[in-house]
């Protein structure tokens, strides 16, 4: 009886490894893991949406290093879409966002307001820098 609790026990601690593992975002989809034992940096911003821009409107990451935003909207709902890493969040008034993503591939990027906001809505928008 021991050996099969033993047996049990020592398969669940392997499978709960296994699901621990699996459910790592594959690079570039969505949320990227924040720990990484020291061996990369996390590329932090903090930005604020209001009518009708985003501050600092131009952002400048580093390719295959995780990024996270935070965003608070100082006045009414807004959004934050970066279409190209499958980013696109609702910005409550008030509230901070945490936004994460691992951009896989250098260039220039728009981010734009996703949640009408008023007559600027449409101009809404700001620069995500990637470089190599
Ligand atoms: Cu801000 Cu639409």
């Amino acid at each position: 009886m021991n050996k099969v609790l033993a047996l049990l026990l020592i398969s669940s601690l392997f499978l709960f490894g296994c699901v621990g593992y699996g459910s790592q975002p594959a690079p570039g989809a969505g949320p990227a893991p924040v720990e990484n034992g020291g061996m990369m940096t996390v590329q932090e911003f903090s930005l604020t949406a209001r009518q009708w821009e985003f501050q600092p409107s131009t952002i400048t990451v580093k390719k295959d290093i995780p990024v996270k935003l935070t965003i608070t909207s100082t006045d009414v709902a807004h959004g934050f879409a970066l279409t190209d890493f499958n980013v696109n969040s609702r910005l409550e008034p008030g509230q901070a966002t945490v936004v994460q993503f691992t951009p896989d591939r250098a260039g220039t990027f728009n981010f734009f307001c996703s949640v009408v906001c008023g007559s600027g809505h449409g101009g809404m928008r700001g620069t995500l820098v990637v470089t190599e």
